[in-house]
C-alpha cells in the first residue's frame, strides 16, 4: 500500500518562502509518491486567535491559493480544512489521557511561542496543550511521513509518543509518524533573525509583489562587520547568501558572488540584485497561477470541500478502529 503523508498549517495568512523551503517544496515533490492530505489546522490557528474567529475563512483561502499555486496538485493531494473533521476533537479528548502536564510543558517550540505571544490573562489551555491535538491530525490520518520544518520536531515527537502509548495500552491501531525536514531545515528572516515569522514582520510572501519582493531584498540584514565594499565580508551566517543557496539555480553565479565577497570585489547592492532576480523567476509563476486560481474560487472551494471529504472518511474509519480497541463500541440498542 501507498505511505501517506499529513502535514499542514496554521491559517493565519498567506505563507512566506520559510514555509515553501521547510516543508512546502517536499510536499510538492513527494505527492506522486505518496497518499497526501495538507491540513489547513484552522482549529489550531484559533489556541492563539480566538478573539478573532472571522479571519479564519479568508485566510483558508489565502492559504489554499498558495498550496495550489505552489504546485500541490489537487488530483494528488488532499486539502483538509480540520474544523470540518470534527473526529479529531474527539480523538484528541482521549489522547488527553497519555499526556502527562510536565510533557507539554517541556515542549521547547511552545514555550518558545508563549515567550513570543505575551498572552496577558495567562496562557489558554488550548494553545498549550495544541500538541496533543496536532498528534490526533497526524495519527488520525495514519500517516508515515511528515514534511515539517525544524520547529515541528517536538510536535512530531509527541505524536510517536502518544501512538506508542495508545498501542501498547488498547491495541495496535495508530502508525508512529517520522518527521521529514526540507534540505534547508530553517530560513532565517530578512532581518537575519532565526526564523521568517508573521510576527516577527521578516517575511517574503509567496503572493508578495515584485516591488514588495524587491523593497525587502534591498533592505536584507547581511554582514554587520562589513562596512565598505572593499571590506572582506562574511558568507556564512550571512542570509543573503542562505537565500542564495536556497533559490538560486545558478550555483556557478552564486560560487562567484560567494568568491569576491570574501575578497572585498562585489558590494552588497550587487548580491541582492542578484538574489532579487533569483527570486523573481521563482516568485513570478507562482504569483501568476495565484492570480488566475484567485478568480475562480468557486473551483478552489470545491477543492478544498471534496479534499476535506476523503479526509474526513478517513478520520472516521479510524476512529471506528479507536473506539473498538478502547471499548468504546458500546451496543445499547
Ligand atoms: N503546527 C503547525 C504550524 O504551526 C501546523 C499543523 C497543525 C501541523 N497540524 C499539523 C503540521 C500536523 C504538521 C502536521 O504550522
Amino acid at each position: 500500500m501507498q505511505k501517506r503523508i499529513l502535514t499542514g498549517d496554521r491559517p493565519t495568512g498567506p505563507l512566506h518562502l520559510g514555509h515553501y523551503v521547510g516543508s512546502l517544496k517536499n510536499r510538492v515533490r513527494l505527492q506522486h509518491d505518496y497518499d497526501t492530505y495538507v491540513l489547513v489546522a484552522d482549529v489550531q490557528a484559533l489556541t492563539d486567535n480566538f478573539e478573532h474567529p472571522e479571519k479564519l475563512e479568508a485566510n483558508i483561502m489565502e492559504v489554499a491559493l498558495d498550496y495550489l499555486a505552489v504546485g500541490i496538485d489537487p488530483e494528488k493531494s488532499k486539502i483538509v480544512v480540520q474544523s470540518m473533521v470534527p473526529e479529531l476533537t474527539e480523538l484528541t479528548i482521549y489522547f488527553m489521557n497519555l499526556v502527562t502536564v510536565a510533557t507539554l510543558e517541556r515542549n521547547p517550540t511552545v514555550k518558545e511561542e508563549i515567550k513570543q505571544r505575551n498572552f496577558v490573562k495567562g496562557v489558554p489551555v488550548g494553545f498549550w496543550s495544541y500538541p496533543i491535538s496536532q498528534a490526533a491530525d497526524i495519527t488520525i490520518f495514519k500517516a508515515d511521513l511528515v514534511p515539517v520544518g525544524e520547529d515541528q520536531l517536538p510536535m512530531i515527537e509527541q505524536a510517536r509518543e502518544i501512538a506508542r502509548r495508545f498501542n501498547r495500552l488498547y491495541r495496535k491501531v495508530l502508525i508512529e509518524p517520522r518527521a521529514m525536514l526540507g534540505e534547508m531545515a530553517r530560513l532565517p528572516g530578512t532581518d537575519g533573525g532565526a526564523k521568517m515569522s508573521k510576527s516577527l514582520g521578516n517575511c517574503i510572501y509567496l503572493s508578495d509583489t515584485a516591488d514588495a519582493v524587491r523593497k525587502r531584498v534591498m533592505s536584507m540584514f547581511t554582514d554587520p562587520t562589513r562596512i565598505h565594499p572593499t571590506d572582506p565580508g562574511h558568507v556564512e551566517g550571512n542570509p543573503v547568501f542562505t537565500y542564495h543557496d536556497a533559490f538560486n539555480p545558478d550555483k556557478a553565479e552564486v560560487e562567484d558572488l560567494k568568491d569576491r565577497y570574501r575578497k572585498g570585489t562585489v558590494g552588497d547592492v550587487e548580491v541582492k540584485e542578484r538574489l532579487y532576480r533569483a527570486l523573481e523567476n521563482f516568485l513570478a509563476p507562482i504569483r501568476e497561477r495565484r492570480v488566475a486560481l484567485g478568480s475562480n474560487r468557486a473551483r478552489v472551494r470545491e477543492i478544498v470541500m471534496e479534499g476535506t471529504r476523503k479526509g474526513r472518511a478517513l478520520a472516521q474509519a479510524t476512529m471506528e478502529e479507536v473506539r473498538d480497541a478502547m471499548h468504546l463500541s458500546y451496543r445499547f440498542e
